[in-house]
């Protein structure tokens, strides 16, 4: 029985290798496939939440993962010699910036080493995790093949993006296309064939280079047109115009213009780190990403822009930063998450910290924060502490929140992602 046949039959035994917000919803969909499925992750306390039926990503429920394991076929290690027995691997291991700001692909390089060790004829890998083009090909395939096994033949090997959206109520892993690479058709076909039993939309392309370039185009895309959004809106704030409404406006055009949005910055692990991927492998050959250097300058800004609006709010109440309260509201990346990973929150709280401000936080997601050395628990929102603030700053405009009483009981506020829209304006909200 060849691993096409296996696959196609839902037969197949599946590893994903990393239960973090890409490998822990993909994990569920193979389930959901009837695959058997084995979740290897080298975090303890991850592995035993699960095992527990505890999800901790916010876009999968407890019950989904009880649900899984109710099924019999889903099963969760920290023990890389499972590897030995699977017929399918999916990398989702994470791919962040070393101290020096290039691509750290230690991750990566440590589950091709579990899977080397392993290693047997007729496997298919599929590598999940952000990187610059050339990874598969040049990182991952000259150690796949040191045992002597041939891939397209032996083995299988593809590159395949992940592109969800946490946080996302109407896209998730199975209904977001998936764009599938391999090193040989082969190798596309039977990577191909694993996820469209579970993914409505498979798009094969020619190779894993163009597979790796897909997600960073994408993912350059988002940080250069919000680079240039934050531009404008600090153009505006300069000209007197209400960059929201222009958007709004702008919008209504049928054809050729797609709506982004400024905020405070940039965060989450995509966006401020995978243009950086791309322009670091650019360098290897001589060019000079210019827009992406560009982009990300101007969105690094963002952060002390917004501190400038607070001075800006406290000064025209006759007061100064130095000593005023600030109460930061979502400091998670962006809405409806809890993920503060390079969340610009914390940059505009170092800065407002650096002039002696008292920072504290409200954020129905993050019941804990590090900021400043310190661990930082959540305030409640409520009257008092609205009204102890001095200055109200909205960062992550999580659909919980209570605007209106935001509104009702603070008299300075920094709106960074025009959360009061539709609000009458009565001159104690700034807007970016
Ligand atoms: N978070 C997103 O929204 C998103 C979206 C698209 C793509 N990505 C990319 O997907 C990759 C994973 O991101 P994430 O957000 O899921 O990361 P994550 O940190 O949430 O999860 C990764 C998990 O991998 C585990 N891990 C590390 N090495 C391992 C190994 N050798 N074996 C088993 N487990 C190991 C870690 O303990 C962690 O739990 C990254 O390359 C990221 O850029 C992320």
């Amino acid at each position: 029985m060849s691993l096409l046949e296996d696959i196609r039959g839902r037969r197949v035994f599946s590893c994903v290798m990393g239960l973090g917000y890409v490998g822990l919803p993909l994990t569920l969909e193979f389930v959901r496939a009837g695959y058997r499925v084995v979740g290897l992750e080298t975090d303890p306390s991850r592995v035993a939440a699960l095992r527990q039926g505890r999800s901790y990503i916010t876009d999968v429920s407890d019950g989904e993962v009880k649900e899984a394991l109710d099924t019999g076929r889903l099963e969760l290690t920290g023990d890389p010699a499972i590897l030995s027995q699977v017929q399918t691997v999916n990398i989702c291991v994470p791919t962040p910036l070393s101290k020096s700001g290039d691509p750290d692909l230690s991750y990566v390089q440590g589950a091709v080493r579990s899977i080397v060790e392993t290693q047997r004829p007729g496997q298919l890998y599929v590598l999940e995790s952000t990187t610059y083009p050339g990874t598969t090909e040049e990182a991952l395939l000259p150690a796949l093949s040191q045992n002597g096994l041939r891939v397209g033949e032996d083995f299988y090997l593809a590159f395949s993006p992940e592109r969800v959206d946490p946080g996302n109520p109407r896209y998730n892993t199975r209904n977001i296309p998936k764009v599938v690479g391999g090193v040989t058709p082969r190798c596309t076909e039977v990577a191909c064939a694993l996820y469209a039993n579970c993914i409505e939309a498979i798009v094969p392309v020619s190779s894993p280079r163009v597979a790796e370039m897909v997600k960073l185009l994408e993912n350059t895309y988002r940080s250069v047109n919000i680079g240039l959004v934050n531009e404008l809106a600090r153009m505006c704030h300069s000209l007197g115009v209400d960059i929201w409404e222009v958007i709004e406006a702008a919008k209504t055009k049928p054809f050729g213009f797609m709506a982004f949005y400024p905020g405070p910055g940039l965060g989450g692990h995509c966006i401020p780190i995978d243009p950086v991927y791309l322009s670091w492998k650019a360098r290897q050959v001589g060019f000079e990403a210019q827009f992406i250097k560009l982009a990300s300058q101007v969105n690094a800004r963002m952060p002390q822009f917004v501190v400038d609006l607070v001075v800006k709010a406290l000064n025209d109440r006759g007061k100064a930063l130095k000593g005023a309260r600030v109460l930061l509201v979502g400091v998670a990346y962006k809405a409806d998450v809890g993920d503060t990973r390079e969340s610009p929150a914390l940059d505009v709280w170092h800065l407002l910290e650096r002039l002696e401000a008292r920072v504290s936080y409200h954020d129905p997601h993050v019941p804990r924060v590090e900021a400043g050395g310190e661990r930082h628990g959540s305030r409640p929102l409520d009257t008092k502490v609205l009204e102890e603030a001095d200055c109200v700053v909205l960062l992550a405009n999580h659909g919980e929140l209570d605007l209106a009483l935001i509104r009702a009981r603070s008299d300075c506020i920094i709106d960074t992602r025009n959360a009061f829209k539709g609000f009458p304006s009565d001159g104690k909200v700034y807007k970016l």
